[in-house]
């Protein structure tokens, strides 16, 4: 097991009094220690602080920095995968075409909120994002409200993405049966082809259990309409012991694939094969 990741809160060099005291109040919410820049450069803070990696209020932007390596919330490929409309894989997953409008997605393993930021402004959709690690969870807070505020083509978007931090199987339980649309599942799988350095520290932070039948069941408990599921492109369907609820569509895209759990199936039985 690798050893549990000491993070610290700091800012930049020249922050004012407001910016102190949002990093000192993130320090609280996370349990770990602010400690004030004093014009030290990140990587003495960090020695100093002996943490693994620091949490930064810096001008722009937050950001998890560990050396080299820099993580922060941003918009990612959206311009583009935005250009591919209803016919995106994940769209068609999500809401497929003919099937009634979705207004509402789960996102219950948010990450970066790469997919709740595209399914956010392809479906005009509102978009509850549950994400287990609490520093990444502050760090989407920070970058989607920055996000809103630019004068950017994804800002409606991320205006409709909330974050919540915690066990998304909690969060579904606490939340009543059949009261969305929509629940999305990406737990994390091997590290894609081409990856940015920055995923790493994604990686370090969080969650890494495979999908577990807690969390499945209790998608399942919430979606009116489907469950989706991404897992890597062309791999086998994956069956829980004591799973309930089968996967009964799915759609193939580039590098990964959507597997679907239909909660009301077509008359005629029709459905794809998953
Ligand atoms: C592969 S990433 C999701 C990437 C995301 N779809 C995107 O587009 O950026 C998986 C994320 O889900 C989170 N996660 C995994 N299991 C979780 C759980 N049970 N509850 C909440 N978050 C979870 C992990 O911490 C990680 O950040």
């Amino acid at each position: 097991m690798p050893p549990p990741e000491k993070l610290a809160v700091t800012t930049h060099k020249k922050a004012d009094a407001a910016t102190t005291l949002r990093a000192s109040e993130i320090a609280a919410r996370l349990g770990v220690t602010f400690e004030a820049r004093r014009g030290r450069s990140l990587a003495r803070l960090q020695r100093e602080a002996a943490a693994s990696m620091l949490y930064v209020l810096q001008l722009e932007r937050d950001e998890i920095v560990d050396g080299e390596q820099i993580l922060f919330t941003n918009p990612g490929r959206y311009t583009l995968k935005i250009l591919d409309g209803a016919a995106h894989p994940l769209v068609r997953a999500a809401a497929p075409p003919g099937a009634a409008p979705v207004d509402r997605v789960i996102d219950a393993t948010l990450g970066m909120a790469g997919d709740a930021l595209h399914l956010a402004g392809a479906l005009n959709a509102q978009i509850d994002g549950f994400e287990a690690s609490a520093p990444l969870a502050e760090l989407l807070r920070e970058g989607l409200a920055r996000m809103t505020a630019a004068r950017r083509k994804w800002a409606a978007a991320a205006a409709r993405v909330r974050v919540q931090a915690g066990d998304a199987a909690d969060l579904l339980a606490a939340m009543p049966p059949a009261s969305a649309p929509v629940v999305l599942l990406d737990p994390m799988f091997d590290r894609p082809l081409g990856a940015p350095p920055a995923f790493d520290l994604l990686r370090r932070l969080a969650r890494s259990e495979p999908l577990d039948l807690s969390l499945l069941d209790a998608a399942c408990r919430v979606a009116t309409r489907r469950v989706v599921l991404k897992i890597p492109g062309a791999s086998p369907v994956p069956r829980l012991p004591g799973q309930r609820e089968h996967f009964n569509r799915r759609v193939r895209g580039q590098a990964v694939d959507y597997l679907i759990i239909e909660r009301e199936l077509p008359p005629d039985g029709s459905m794809s094969q998953p």
